[in-house]
């Protein structure tokens, strides 16, 4: 009956998706299939050219299979137009970047405020939630600063807070703590890892450090453009 409620956040069936054409074709994705069930983080290893950010970016409508099917939150990616998928990703999906992403002129409160602004919330439910996003990832005191004036793991934090702006559905991180100190990665995965908890979200996280993955629920791993069972 409620079959929209109780179906995985993420489900990917048969996905493939190469480069170029005839013998100079790349391989990327070589018939993926899983699902992310709902309020889980999952992540996603393997080494670097396994095809990571490749079936990230396809999860999360920023490029589409050449074949095999997306369901996101209850939707068919094939079935949305351009400003279908321009809409979920501003309104369910967040992501996070393994460069933090934020707009140097901007403070981090504003940064944190960006998606916000796209999507036209009214401006005191705006500052209100970013005030909340950054005590949240532990940065309230330091809503004025630009992001050269914060560390990288400060910044990731940021990137972090405003990635859950719009309340996604789901948290599309693309090896968040690829720029960071062990320690600090480590904290970054932390922050997700509670977050995914607090915040009702689910989360699909790629990472070759394999330190961080005993923070996930479950652990995907691309070989060459296939998920191997673990
Ligand atoms: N835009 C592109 N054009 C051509 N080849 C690409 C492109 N993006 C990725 N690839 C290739 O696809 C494979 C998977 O890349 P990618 O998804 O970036 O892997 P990962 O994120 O795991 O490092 C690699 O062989 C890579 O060189
Ligand atoms: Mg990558």
């Amino acid at each position: 009956m409620s079959q929209v409620v109780t179906e995985a956040m993420v489900r990917v069936e048969d996905v493939h998706k190469s480069y170029g054409h005839g013998t100079a074709a790349v391989h990327a994705l070589r018939g993926v299939s899983f699902e992310v069930p709902r309020g889980e983080l999952v992540a996603l290893r393997g080494r670097s050219g396994s095809g990571k950010t490749t079936l990230l970016n396809i999860v999360g409508g920023l490029d589409v299979p050449d074949a095999g099917r997306v369901r996101v939150d209850g939707r068919d990616l094939a079935e949305l137009d351009e400003d279908g998928l321009l809409a979920l990703r501003r309104d369910r999906v967040g992501f996070v970047f393994q460069s933090f992403g934020l707009v140097p002129i901007l403070t981090a409160a504003e940064n944190v405020g960006v998606p916000m602004r796209l999507r036209r919330a009214a401006p005191r439910e705006r500052e209100e939630r970013v005030g909340l996003l950054l005590s949240l990832v532990g940065l309230a005191e330091h809503a004025a600063q630009r992001p050269g004036e914060l560390s990288g793991g400060q910044q990731q934090r940021v990137a972090i807070a405003r990635a859950l702006a719009n309340n996604p559905a789901l948290l599309v991180a693309d090896e968040p703590t690829g720029q960071l100190d062990a320690e600090t990665g480590h904290a970054v995965m932390e922050l997700l890892r509670a977050v995914v908890r607090s915040e009702q979200v689910t989360a699909l996280v790629a990472t070759h450090d394999a330190t961080l993955l005993d923070l996930a629920d479950r652990v995907l791993e691309l070989r060459d453009g296939e998920i191997v069972e673990q």
